[in-house]
């Protein structure tokens, strides 16, 4: 039986990603920090699916939490590993708080880049395996007032482009999903609006999973359309629409 981790599998794209996995009859082992949302959903994996799935509960913000997790599965043989957890914010750069700064860089930069490297160590030696790093369409340009979480998934798209020509001739894909605007809790939390054409999460992670081994996956047509446009037409619509919700 092969076994995915997924990071920030408990809710949202994580947690859809990981039940495409389970589908398949994939072992699911999800990380995140909340371990009562954890152990609901390994639940509800293992009735859904009758597959066997574990959880720990791990904060990748925290400068070790990306190695502490691996040392907590490297014995195991992790054939596909998703980076998915990630958090965001809204707010002009010099005016949010250094704990919401220290978050984006620590989840979205630091556990990602770790994990990825030291995955990537054991899947290209084995001569197999699979990553997918979760970035969005906002790593494709600018995002005025939310210029450092937009800059951190710029920084998952080209370092995962770069991981997948290196670890392609051992076996071994590094796919990064570029989803848009997705229907989670991930914009309360980052204190913006959802536009009204969010994607649902499950549409977003099946599409994802049936283009597993790509290099860059862009759910949703129209999400695909706006990747063309111009990098200033776009960095003006998130601008303006960023100024918005900041007024609100
Ligand atoms: N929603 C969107 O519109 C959208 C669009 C493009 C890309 N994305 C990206 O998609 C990914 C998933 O987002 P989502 O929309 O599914 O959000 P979500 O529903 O808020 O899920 C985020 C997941 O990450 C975990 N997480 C957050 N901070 C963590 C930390 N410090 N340590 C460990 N786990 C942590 C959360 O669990 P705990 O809180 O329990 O730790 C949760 O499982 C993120 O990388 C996000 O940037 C989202």
């Amino acid at each position: 039986m092969k076994t995915v981790l997924v990071t920030g599998g408990s809710q949202g794209i994580g947690y859809e990603l990981a039940k495409c996995f389970a589908q398949d009859g994939f072992r699911v082992i999800l990380a995140a920090r909340d371990p009562v949302r954890l152990q609901e959903a390994c639940a509800n994996l293992q009735n859904q699916y009758q597959i066997p799935a574990e959880w720990i509960s791990i904060d990748l913000s925290l400068s070790d939490g990306a190695e502490k997790l691996y040392e907590s599965v490297k014995d195991r043989k992790i054939d596909a590993l998703v980076n998915n957890a990630g958090t965001g914010y809204t707010g002009k750069l010099w005016e949010i708080q250094g704990s919401a700064e220290d978050a984006v860089l620590g989840v979205n930069i630091r556990a990602l880049t770790v994990l990825t490297r030291l995955f990537l160590k054991d899947m290209t030696e084995r001569g197999e395996g699979l990553i997918m790093n979760t970035a969005s369409t906002g790593g494709f340009q600018p995002g005025p007032y939310t210029a450092l979480y937009y800059a951190s998934k710029s920084f998952v798209v080209s370092y995962s482009r770069a991981a997948n020509q290196e670890a392609r001739p051992y076996g071994v894909s590094v796919s990064c999903l570029c989803p848009g605007p997705v229907d989670t809790g991930f914009y309360d939390k980052a204190g913006g609006k959802k536009p009204f054409y969010a994607m649902d999460p499950e549409t977003c992670a099946r599409y994802a999973y049936k283009h597993l081994g790509e290099e860059v996956i862009i759910p949703g047509l129209l999400n695909r359309l706006v990747y063309h446009l111009p990098v200033s037409l776009k960095t003006g619509f998130v601008e303006k629409r960023k100024k918005k919700e900041l007024q609100k």
